[in-house]
């Protein structure tokens, strides 16, 4: 009860900061040197491996918990953007079932070949992982029910123009969720404060690119998971 108190005041306080503009900028002036770790490299599969398919990731990653709260229907297409070895990927498979599509959306060679096979071991035909530039998530106008993103917002440069350009490959009613670490000290993900971005930065980046704020949820321990809509 407390809880959902706590979220629709957040939300609502997200909200009255969009249409009063003052408090975002406020918020944003203290992020001015956000230095997204331009194309770092993650091809070095063994060790990424390790981390991010890590089973202790689970108690605080919450995958159950992350697929449940996008409200995926069957036959939905998601991609997952910055995919990694698809450890969403293949959740988000079998969560749209055989009819809806999973895409692991990578600019890593080696990480495109681990989705795949991955997909093959899982014997899973509505798991794909698909090679992309930095600078586009390389899909097809009207294809997408829900770009999914974890970890990975805050590696993309220039994330205003790249996520209007996506805009036009989400389908009527297409939705993007952004997963990331909080901009604070946390026993878990990236522990240089400098390539995290806060929530406000993300809300207000997605603004300008054209999206509005739908929901945003705090149920995980150190990433805020946010809604966008068109
Ligand atoms: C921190 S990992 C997150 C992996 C995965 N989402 C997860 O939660 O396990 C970030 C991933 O994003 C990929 N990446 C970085 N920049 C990207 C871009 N511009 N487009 C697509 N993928 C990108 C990296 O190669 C890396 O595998």
């Amino acid at each position: 009860m407390r809880d959902s108190f706590y979220k629709r005041a957040v939300f609502v306080i997200f909200l009255i900061a969009f249409v009063f503009a003052y408090p975002i900028e406020k918020g944003v002036s203290d992020e001015k040197h956000h230095t997204p770790p331009s194309q770092q490299r993650f091809d070095n599969i063994d060790l990424w491996t390790k981390i991010f398919e890590d089973p202790a990731r689970d108690k605080w990653q919450m995958p159950d918990e992350v697929i449940k709260n996008l409200n995926l229907k069957p036959g939905d297409v998601v991609a997952d953007l910055g995919a990694g070895t698809g450890y969403f990927t293949r959740r988000l498979a079998v969560a749209v079932g055989p009819q809806g599509k999973a895409i692991g959306i990578e600019v890593e060679p080696n990480m495109v070949k681990y989705m795949e096979e991955d997909a093959k071991k899982l014997n899973l035909k509505n798991y794909t992982a698909r090679l992309v530039k930095y600078d586009d998530a390389g899909l097809e106008p009207n294809s997408v029910d829900v770009i999914f993103i974890c970890d990975t917002y805050h590696h993309l440069e220039d994330r205003t123009n790249y996520f209007r350009k996506a805009a036009r490959s989400l389908k009527p009613k297409g939705r993007v969720v952004v997963v990331d670490f909080y901009k604070k000290q946390l026993p878990v993900g990236p522990q240089d404060l400098e390539h995290k971005l806060s929530e406000v930065m993300v809300i207000k980046e997605m603004w300008e690119a054209g999206y509005r704020l739908k929901r945003f949820l705090d149920f995980l321990p150190y990433q805020y998971f946010i809604e966008f809509e068109l």
